[in-house]
Formats: C-alpha cells, sequence, structure tokens
C-alpha cells in the first residue's frame, strides 16, 4: 500500500510516521507514507497556501490552487482509491472503514488547517471525508495518523501473529476480553482460576462472556448497531 500526505504542517506527521508500527511496515517493504507539504505547490510569491474568507468570517481557509496542483501531479502518477479529507464534520471513522481502506492500493490524506479548506476543493477533488470524533482539533495532521496507524496495522503481513488485527476490540463488533500475565497473584490480586485450567474450551467461553459483558457495559451502543 502506498499513502500520500499532503499538510501543510509536515513536522506534525515526521515523528509518527518514522515510528512503531509504521516503520516496520515500511522496512518490511508492506506500506509507504510519504508527506508532501503544500507550500511546496503554492504559485504564490510567498509560498502563502490560505487567505481569507469571502463571508469576512474570522480565520484562514486554505487555498484551491496548491492543493488541485499536488492532488494532479499524484493523480497523473498513479490511480487513487480514495481521495480522503480530515474533518470534524466527516462521517465517524471506525473499524469498519479502517478494514476496508487497508485492502487499498493507493490512498490520499489532505489535512485540513485553519478555518477549512475553500467548498470546491471539497466539492470537486474530494472521495470521502472523515473524522475521528465529535471535538476539533487544530488541524487534521494527527486525525490522519489515527486512521493511518489503525489503517496500517490491518495489512497482512505488518503484525505478528501473535499481535494479530483478527482479535482487536471492534473487529468482531464487540470488546476484547480482558489479559493477564504471571505471576498469577500479586499483592493477593489474582488471575481468575479458569485461565489456569488449561482447558481451552472453557477458557474460549469464558473470553466470549467477558467480551459480552463488557460490551454490554461500558459499549451497549455497538450491540445495537446492524
Ligand atoms: N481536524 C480537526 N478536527 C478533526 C477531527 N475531529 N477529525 C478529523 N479531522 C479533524
Amino acid at each position: 500500500m502506498r499513502i500520500d500526505i499532503l499538510t501543510g504542517v509536515p513536522e506534525l506527521l515526521h515523528s509518527p510516521m518514522n515510528h512503531s508500527i509504521l516503520k516496520r511496515a515500511s522496512d518490511k517493504g508492506l506500506a509507504e507514507v510519504l508527506i508532501h507539504n503544500i507550500r511546496d505547490y503554492s504559485t504564490d510569491k510567498h509560498n502563502k497556501i490560505d487567505d481569507y474568507a469571502f463571508s469576512g468570517e474570522a480565520g484562514m481557509v486554505m487555498s484551491i490552487q496548491p492543493i488541485d496542483d499536488a492532488l494532479t501531479k499524484l493523480k497523473n502518477e498513479r490511480e487513487y482509491q480514495e481521495v480522503i479529507y480530515t474533518t470534524p464534520d466527516g462521517e465517524p471513522f471506525n473499524q469498519k472503514i479502517a478494514n476496508n481502506l487497508s485492502t487499498c492500493k493507493n490512498l490520499i490524506f489532505l489535512c485540513g488547517h485553519y478555518k477549512g479548506i475553500d467548498q470546491r476543493i471539497r466539492d470537486n477533488l474530494i472521495t470521502r471525508e472523515i473524522s475521528i470524533g465529535d471535538y476539533v482539533m487544530t488541524g487534521g495532521e494527527l486525525a490522519a495518523a489515527v486512521m493511518i496507524d489503525s489503517i496500517i496495522r490491518l495489512i497482512p503481513g505488518v503484525l505478528s501473529d501473535e499481535t494479530s488485527a483478527l482479535t482487536d476490540s471492534f473487529q468482531d463488533g464487540l470488546l476484547s476480553p480482558p489479559v493477564y500475565t504471571r505471576p498469577a497473584e500479586y499483592k493477593g490480586w489474582k488471575v481468575p482460576e479458569i485461565l489456569l485450567s488449561g482447558n481451552a474450551a472453557k477458557i474460549e467461553k469464558w473470553r466470549f462472556e467477558q467480551s459480552l459483558e463488557r460490551t454490554r457495559r461500558l459499549r451497549p451502543d455497538l450491540l445495537k448497531e446492524e
């Protein structure tokens, strides 16, 4: 998979993209993330990428030209399945969307900043608008990093077997059951007896019941979804 990120603040993305799972995926040749500075595409003599809103509203709006030129250049080089704009008024991101995007070959993320981007970019150049939650951040960079992390870890071969994404919370619509490690008792706090029983079938049943109980208690909304 190849992911191109368009941003006015590339510094915000260098660290998350060069560490942990994303670094491992790129070292293994399974995913490549390229960060592009929108400013490099500006034809303005001061490399400006924003301007005042026509409405007179306070706050700057990201201009069309540098974003259109950057997108045109990338789209001339390869075919992209989605051009995603990260924005608080987009569709809410979830595991299903992560699963779906993890099967794509090429993706573009456009990170918004300031008061937003010129609506004509959204109307004509963006194929999908996604939010990571009902709160407003300064820009879309951290939202893109969150989404890209959860997408890339789903690509086969990125995670080792023991951390397989198939057993993640949300993957089957339920939260994960609790996990324990040695010692079996610490300060009188005991690991549930059943986990020490060695009875694989009973343990599996217990894990499922725990998942269901946790989901009912913490996220009953998940049980109501289709
Ligand atoms: N940009 C600012 N806030 C955001 C959010 N909640 N989700 C996605 N992009 C954003």
